[in-house]
């Protein structure tokens, strides 16, 4: 019977609607008390450089009051280190940032990033925090991670999710070699970035992967349907895919 897949519910966006106008609503901590009523196992939270989105406050409120683990999402530097080390999350992932993106574009690079990663990562792992870095899927990044003692990486789903036709089947192929590659380095597996309902089975069948974090998704389809809604049926699909019958004929 292959592992229960975890599913960290990121609700950033639910303080991009409230940073909008300014003020308190939507209350991001309102958004992760209800996520986890519908089955999140975890909530994450960027704190960006630009505070674009989660605030200081944000994350001081759910560390306080959080009933299921803090996966913050954070840049390498002082001042985020700092952050998390004062605050002490459940976990922290590790994520290159640049002021311009959208979005985190792309994965960290552990390979070229090795001495500048490495202090951070060690700090971090002294302090009780797991450690996961946010790499594209591929065995060079995998090794680099391994080598600089992080407990997990998150697999970057963004290309995968993005393409389509053959450049999708190379994508996928990727990440299901990076997460049996992660599981021969017992290397904590986690994926994320660009799930949506229609792609998440092919990524929750894959049985070295234990973790998933979905954000921007869940909290636009809640515009719809309500945010327990959305998570719930992203619970059903995820379980379904990873259900034996289905994980069987598969892959990692
Ligand atoms: N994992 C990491 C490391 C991320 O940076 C993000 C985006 O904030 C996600 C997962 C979630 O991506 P999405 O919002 O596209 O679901």
């Amino acid at each position: 019977m292959p592992s229960r897949l975890r599913l960290g519910v990121n609700i950033d966006h639910v303080a991009t609607i409230r940073n909008a106008r300014g003020g308190l609503h939507p209350d991001p901590v309102r958004a992760a008390r209800l996520a986890v009523r519908a089955g999140a196992d975890g909530i994450t939270a960027h704190l960006r450089e630009d505070r674009r989105h989660i605030s200081d406050e944000d994350i001081t409120a759910l560390s306080r009051e959080l009933p299921v683990p803090l996966n913050l999402e954070m840049a390498a530097t002082e001042e985020m280190l700092e952050i998390a080390l004062r605050h002490k999350p459940h976990a922290a992932c590790i994520v290159p940032e640049k002021r311009e993106e959208r979005t985190t574009e792309g994965g960290l690079d552990a390979v070229a990033g090795r001495e500048h990663l490495e202090p951070y990562v060690r700090a971090l792992g002294d302090a009780g925090i797991r450690v996961s870095l946010f790499v594209e899927p591929s065995l060079a990044q995998l090794d680099a991670a391994r080598g600089l003692g992080a407990p997990a990486i998150e697999l970057h789903t963004g290309a995968y999710c993005e393409t389509h036709g053959e450049a999708r089947q190379r994508e996928y192929a990727r990440i299901v070699a990076a997460a049996k590659h992660a599981e021969s380095l017992a290397l904590e597996c986690h994926a994320g970035h660009g799930l949506t309902f229609d792609n998440v089975g092919e990524v929750a069948v894959i049985t070295s992967i234990v973790e998933l974090n979905i954000g921007h998704f869940l909290v636009g389809e809640a515009i719809f349907c309500g945010l327990e809604s959305s998570i719930m049926q992203m619970r059903v699909l995820m379980d379904k895919a990873r259900s034996a019958d289905v994980a069987d004929l598969v892959v990692a």
